[in-house]
């Protein structure tokens, strides 16, 4: 039988906490919202009304939330039906709250955490059995109020009437588009997304030296692959490159051996040379690139050059129609090629990684689709290209086919979708229908 959700208790009360408790407020939760100091969660409170953008939009709404310090008021967290964990990405930090959360909680009550990252097994691995039975990864992103995506992830012991209930508030009453994903490092989105960004700059470093510029790479990047404007360096412009070094170090540490993955966990010499002199990005006024405000108060953007590591100004640029769209990756140019390398590259990842990471790859084109901002997710975009073009260049190339191209390759299908996407290939190499995920 399913367990209600009305109350919720938000445990760290910083970007992503303040984000779901706002959430929460706004659909009419009772929220308690803890953080180190009552100061602190004062604040937080603050920005969930004033932020910007602010976590709830209903005036008034704020009125569900009620604050509280860790150290004073945990206890209250026996009146809550979900408890849900948002403090620092620290494993020791992590595991020592929910110590206190186990002693305080009401039995019956459902406990989750959101971090980004770190395994579930690793979080509960001296835990009791009733944690254990209880506890699921709720990741969501930032913007919570914003994105769609919400990866749940349950642990081995947790029970499926926890899974399920939570899959019911997430989706139908929190409004979030709820993947179920595997308890494997960086879940989905990010497992599939940080791979793009991490090995894209090593892959763009190649293309900056046959001659594209940034901008260049950036244009191909975006639009046309289906994906947001930022492209890779604009993207990682909004991150920081310090997160994307942190990313890349957990990675490092806990991909699993032989995964693609780790020949990329570390920056290119440019890249390592602007995160040591602090060049992380927005945040610090500049990272690949910087908007500076002249004199007659018009502003001017620059890039800086990876190449002669000087600011330049910004130079745009134009995309024809042969890489107008995922097909120009099979363009025999630099730009074409480029995209063949991170794009394809990406693709082939993500395709190697179903049944790993997720049952299906409905949950991988979710996950990209609501977290990542792509407008088709892996599968379907290598339904676009046309699944037998991309398998016929990988042969060209003599590379072998990855899990899911090899399984469409051997089952004779010609797509990964087919009735129009009301049918999905599977592991089986049988179609099963969409919906039933
Ligand atoms: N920011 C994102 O984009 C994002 C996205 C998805 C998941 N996450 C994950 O969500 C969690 C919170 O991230 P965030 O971005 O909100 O971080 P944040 O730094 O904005 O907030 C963390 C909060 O934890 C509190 N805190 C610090 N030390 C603590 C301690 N020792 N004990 C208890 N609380 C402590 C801080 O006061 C702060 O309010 C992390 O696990 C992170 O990996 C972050």
């Amino acid at each position: 039988m399913g367990r209600e959700i009305k109350s919720v208790a938000v445990l760290g009360a910083g970007t992503m906490g303040t984000g779901i408790a706002g959430l929460s407020a706004e659909k009419d939760c009772k929220v308690l919202m803890l953080d180190v100091s009552r100061e602190a969660a004062e604040q937080a409170l603050d920005r969930v009304v004033n932020g910007r953008p602010p976590a709830i939009d209903t005036p008034g709404k704020e009125a569900n939330i009620e604050v509280g310090s860790l150290e004073e008021d945990l206890h209250k967290i026996a009146d809550c039906d979900w408890i849900c964990e948002a403090v620092i990405e620290d494993l020791a930090t992590k595991q020592a709250l929910f110590e206190r959360i186990e002693a305080a909680r009401a039995d019956g009550s459902i406990v989750s955490t959101n971090t980004s990252g770190i395994k579930l097994s690793d979080i509960t691995a001296n835990a009791p059995d009733r944690l254990r039975r209880d506890i699921c990864v709720t990741h969501f992103f930032n913007p919570v109020k914003i994105m769609k995506l919400c990866e749940l992830v349950p642990g081995t012991d947790t029970s499926p009437d926890v899974v399920d209930s939570l899959a019911g508030f997430l989706g139908d009453v929190l409004g979030k588009g709820v993947v179920r994903a595997k308890d494997t490092v960086n879940f989905i989105g990010n497992r599939i997304g940080c791979f793009w960004m991490l090995m894209g700059l090593h892959g763009a470093g190649t293309a900056l030296s046959r001659g594209l510029t940034q901008e260049a790479v950036d244009a191909q990047l975006s639009k046309p692959m289906g994906i947001p404007p930022t492209g890779l360096y604009g993207l990682i412009d909004l991150i920081g490159l310090d997160i994307m070094d942190l990313v890349g170090k957990n990675l490092a540490d806990n991909l699993p051996e032989g995964d693609i993955g780790l020949r990329y966990t570390r920056f290119p010499d440019p890249e390592q040379g602007m995160l040591d002199r602090g060049q992380l990005g927005r945040k610090t006024g500049g990272g690949f690139y910087r908007m500076l405000k002249l004199d007659d108060g018009s502003r001017k953007k620059e890039v800086f050059d990876l190449i002669t590591g000087d600011w330049r100004d910004e130079n745009p640029a134009e995309i024809d129609d042969a890489h107008a769209g995922p097909a120009a990756m099979f363009q025999n140019d630099p730009s074409g090629e480029l995209a063949w390398t991170i794009m394809g590259g990406t693709l082939c990842y993500a395709a190697d990684l179903v049944g790993e990471i997720s049952d299906d790859i409905v949950a991988v084109d979710n996950a990209m689709k609501w977290g990542f901002a792509w407008n088709k997710g892996p599968f379907e975009l290598i339904d676009d290209v046309g699944a037998g073009r991309f398998i016929a260049k990988l042969r060209d190339e003599g590379t072998g086919l990855p899990k899911m191209l090899q399984i469409l390759d051997d089952s004779g299908a010609e797509s990964f979708y087919r009735s129009g996407g009301t049918e999905y290939l599977g592991l089986d190499g049988n179609y099963h229908p969409t919906g039933s995920v």
